[in-house]
């Protein structure tokens, strides 16, 4: 699959607008994604959800506007057409998602408003998909059934801190994330005071990061990431991706693409995003080791 532009994948640097997949992310090859879907906030009464990613679907009308209206049928196209997942990866995702909510489709939290579906905002029901723990939102009162779906900015300008230099040469001195620096923030926000996550929820925040890198990230070594994860070479797949700290600063913020233009550079694939979720798990228990080792010694 070729890609117009280069591969950096939303790194400021590369001046964006450029890069669009003209065969898999546009029914028209000559019109700017800008065009089909431009940002618009949500308006007074639009659903969201915790999700950054999903939110941002939603605002530029890769799902449903108003955030109702959702099945997986809806959520698998959403996030082929929008993220370029694979489609084993959008329909685990979609249906790991519709299971765990447990609603019956049409029988949502507001049937006559919402129609057939569910809404964005269903998803913010604790302990389904959504959980404690989460790097950007406060953890859900205890008895409330839905999660704050605002980010708390403590909790954000704490997230910004932890962005690390990228090492190797292909974006030297760019503030970005790798798995360690998400391992690290996880640790941490797992070990506070009030915190509940079962290993379930533990695998699902681990897997929305790995999403992100597989999504946006970079290779340190300029490898070629704008080719298709399922063809790359094994030492690729789950590698050493890094998230720069832009993306978290327009996408993860604003629930909006990093640029008007903004198309993914690759197809993110199941097999790609469970290695990345394994490095990161793995990172998180050698964390976790050293944090007893040391109360111990
Ligand atoms: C490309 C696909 C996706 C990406 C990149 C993604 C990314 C993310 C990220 C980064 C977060 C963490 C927000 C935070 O900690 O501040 C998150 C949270 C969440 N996502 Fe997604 N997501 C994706 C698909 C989905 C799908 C398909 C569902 C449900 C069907 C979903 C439901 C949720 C929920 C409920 C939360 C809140 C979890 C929490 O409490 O922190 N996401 N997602």
């Amino acid at each position: 699959m070729e890609t117009v532009g280069g591969d950096t994948n939303g790194v400021p640097s590369d001046g964006g607008g450029s890069r669009i997949d003209k065969t898999k992310t546009l029914s028209c090859p000559y019109s700017k994604r800008s065009e089909e879907h431009p940002y618009i906030a949500p308006k007074e009464g639009d659903d969201r959800s915790p999700c950054p990613a999903l939110n941002t679907l939603a605002n530029h009308g890769f799902l449903p506007r108003n955030g109702r209206g959702l099945t997986a049928s809806v959520l698998i196209k959403g996030l082929q057409d929008g993220y370029r997942v694979s489609y084993p990866l959008a329909a685990f995702l979609a249906y790991g998602g519709v299971l765990l909510l447990g609603q019956v489709v049409g029988f949502g939290s507001d049937p006559s408003r919402d129609g057939v579906g569910f809404s964005l905002h269903d998803l913010a029901r604790h302990d389904r998909t959504e959980h404690d723990a989460s790097i950007t939102h406060p953890n859900t009162p205890a008895g409330d059934e839905y999660a704050p779906i605002k980010q708390e900015p403590a909790l954000f300008d704490a997230f910004v801190k932890e962005a690390r230099p990228a090492p190797g040469p292909s974006q030297e001195g760019v503030l970005s994330y790798g798995t360690e620096d998400i391992a690290r923030i996880r640790v941490r926000r797992e070990a506070e005071p009030g915190t509940r996550i079962d290993a379930v929820r533990q695998e699902i925040g681990r897997g929305e990061s790995a999403l992100v890198l597989g999504i946006f990230g970079f290779l340190p070594s300029g490898g070629n990431t704008s080719t298709d994860e399922a063809k790359l070479p094994e030492e690729i797949i789950g590698g050493p991706y890094r998230f720069p700290l832009s993306i978290v600063e327009s996408w993860w913020k604003e629930e909006r693409f990093p640029t008007p233009d903004w198309a993914p550079v690759r197809e993110t694939t199941l097999l790609g995003t469970l290695a990345l979720q394994g490095r990161m798990r793995k990172e998180m228990q050698s964390l976790r080791e050293k944090e007893s080792n040391y109360k111990f010694s």
